[in-house]
This record gives structure tokens, C-alpha cells and sequence, in this order.
């Protein structure tokens, strides 16, 4: 499988959000936009789906929801236009129906889990969605250390699913996507990694050929 690299942004207004998509978009074709609603997570950032609405970026975006309650949500942020929804499995008593509105919108849809949710927690959800996300650090906030007590899980769920898609989010420099991704994991997703570097064309590419090498 490929590897593809997603930047993750975190922002606390539109201004500082289309700022950094138009730092990567010309090097990725997805972005991640994190949503944190300081109640799933202790952090909060921008949240206004309606803000989108009119804003044509030259990536695919995908909105990873560490809010409670995404069920709520979700409509929203696909009615904004981002064309992959990631909701955390910890956040909802009803995963299915996030699922149901994302296909009936035909809009992609992933689970995220958080480092001390097992895979055992998430049941079959793996067959109903098109990506799993697996968080290598407690959500909430970037720069943070990868905790490699995750890779086995990646293992387990790859063994489990040889053709899902399996992204990583936290902590991802080369190094650790080197881990990831021998483990299983054909999704990286970095923030500080990309953006705090001096060549985000480099950090990008450093991560891919990195990652890929022996
Ligand atoms: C959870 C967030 C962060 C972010 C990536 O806190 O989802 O993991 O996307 O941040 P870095 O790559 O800086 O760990």
C-alpha cells in the first residue's frame, strides 16, 4: 500500500486555518482539520463548519471531530464541504448512525481511537468505515511525544484488516512513521512535524522516503 501524509492543522481561527492549508497544499492532497470542543478534549479550537461553506481550497479536507457528541455535528461539517469525517468512537453511543449520515451523503468515514482504546472496543466497526485512525498520543493538542505502546496495535489491527486503511495521528516525525508504518499503518498524519519546519516540502518528502526506507 502507499503511504500518504496528511498535515494536520490545528487553528484557533479561519484566518490561521486557510494560512496554514495555503502553506501545504501544494504538497498533499488531503488536510486534516482538528476539531477540538474543550469538553471531549481540554483544548478548543476553531469550530465553525459555516465558515467553509464559501471556501474552495486546493486540497481534500477531512475534519478529525474530538468533540462529544459528533452525532450532532456531523451534517454540518459535510455540509461544509470536507469529504471525510473522523469522529472518536470514545465520543458517541452511536457510532452506527455517524456512519449512516456519512454514506448516505457519500461522504468517506473514519473511526478514531485514542491510545488506551483497544481494538476490541471497536468491535467489527473496521468493516463499516473506510479508515481507522489511531491516535499515538492522548488527544488535544500537538507537539506531543509518540507513545510507541501503540505500534502492537497497529500490528493487530493490520493482521485483522490486510486492506483497511490505518492511520496514525501523533507524534509523527520520520522516525516514528517509520515505526508506524512497518507496523501496518499506510496513513500518516503529522501537525508540528510539517509545520514547525524551516521546508515543509522537505518534511513532507522526509517522512515518505524515510518511512519507506529499509
Ligand atoms: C491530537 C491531534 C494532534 C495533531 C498532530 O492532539 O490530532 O495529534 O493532529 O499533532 P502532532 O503531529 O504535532 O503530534
Amino acid at each position: 500500500m502507499s503511504v500518504e501524509i496528511i498535515p494536520a492543522i490545528i487553528a484557533k481561527n479561519f484566518k490561521e486555518l486557510k494560512e496554514k492549508i495555503e502553506i501545504v497544499e501544494q504538497y498533499v492532497r488531503w488536510v486534516q482539520l482538528d476539531i477540538m470542543d474543550g469538553n471531549f478534549v481540554p483544548n478548543f479550537t476553531w469550530n465553525k463548519p459555516a465558515e467553509l461553506k464559501y471556501y474552495d481550497p486546493g486540497v481534500f479536507l477531512e475534519a478529525h471531530l474530538m468533540i462529544s457528541e459528533p452525532e450532532k455535528y456531523v451534517g454540518d461539517w459535510i455540509d461544509a464541504g470536507v469529504k471525510r469525517i473522523i469522529f472518536h468512537i470514545e465520543a458517541t453511543s452511536d457510532p452506527h448512525a455517524i456512519i449512516q449520515i456519512c454514506r448516505n451523503k457519500k461522504i468517506d468515514v473514519g473511526v478514531a481511537i485514542n491510545p488506551e482504546t483497544d481494538i476490541e472496543q471497536i468491535g467489527a466497526i473496521d468493516e463499516l468505515v473506510d479508515m481507522i485512525l489511531i491516535l499515538g498520543v492522548t488527544p488535544g493538542f500537538g507537539g506531543q511525544k509518540f507513545k510507541s505502546s501503540i505500534v502492537s496495535k497497529i500490528k493487530a489491527l493490520r493482521k485483522r484488516n490486510p486492506h483497511l486503511t490505518i492511520g496514525v495521528d501523533g507524534g509523527m516525525n520520520p522516525k516514528t512513521a517509520k515505526q508506524a508504518i512497518e507496523a501496518g499503518a499506510n496513513v500518516i498524519v503529522a501537525g508540528s512535524y510539517i509545520f514547525e519546519s524551516e521546508d515543509v516540502e522537505k518534511a513532507v518528502d522526509k517522512i515518505k522516503t524515510y518511512a519507506n526506507s529499509q
